[in-house]
């Protein structure tokens, strides 16, 4: 039977903390038809749409975003973690399981109403993908879509982002 994108994922058992089921997807990447076809699948539902910027969320985001902005030929901007962009930024605090962290993104890195789409490996409590959609919307730009990979359902992730008013897209639980 052929593999699902599912099937090149790992799962370690207590990463980075005790009963956490760390979904690994070095294993996916690794694998040259298994990358092929997550980036194709992340793809599929934005045929046709006009996306002129590719938003990817530190770390894993900027593998898939990369390749998501080649095959569409448009740029790439990174959202990183706190105090790892040289030039002028902004800023945006989300809530972590214990405490809070900041995301930053470049003041220029999108214009006033470009079309956006924002991606990312996975999505748990969905504090990461919300700090995300607040900075390009901050710039003024445009979520026309948001892509993972993974979504963990029991986490409410989805509900978080559709309560933003955007779809999510993802390929597994
Ligand atoms: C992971 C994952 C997402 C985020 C999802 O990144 O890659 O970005 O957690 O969790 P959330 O929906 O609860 O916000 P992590 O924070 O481990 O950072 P890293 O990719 O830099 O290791
Ligand atoms: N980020 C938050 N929860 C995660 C999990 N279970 N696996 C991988 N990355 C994560």
């Amino acid at each position: 039977m052929k593999k699902t994108v599912q099937d090149y994922i790992r799962t370690i058992v207590d990463f980075p903390h005790e009963g956490i089921l760390f979904r690994d997807v070095t294993t996916l990447f690794a694998d040259p038809r298994g990358f092929r076809m997550c980036i194709d699948q992340l793809l599929h539902p934005y045929a046709g749409l006009e996306i002129d910027k590719v938003v990817g969320l530190e770390a894993r985001g900027f593998i898939l975003g990369g390749a998501i902005a080649h095959q569409l030929s448009t740029g790439f901007v990174p959202i990183r973690k706190k105090g790892k962009l040289p030039g002028a930024v902004i800023s945006q605090d989300y809530t972590l399981e214990y405490g809070t962290a900041v995301v930053e993104v470049h003041d220029d890195a999108l214009a006033s109403g470009e079309k956006v789409l924002v991606v990312d490996d996975l999505l748990a409590t969905g504090g990461t993908a919300e700090a995300g959609i607040r900075l390009v919307e901050k710039l003024g730009a445009e979520v026309v879509g948001c892509a993972f990979i993974v979504d963990l359902p029991d986490l409410g992730g989805r509900r978080r982002i559709e309560a933003l008013g955007h779809e999510v897209h993802a390929l597994c639980a």
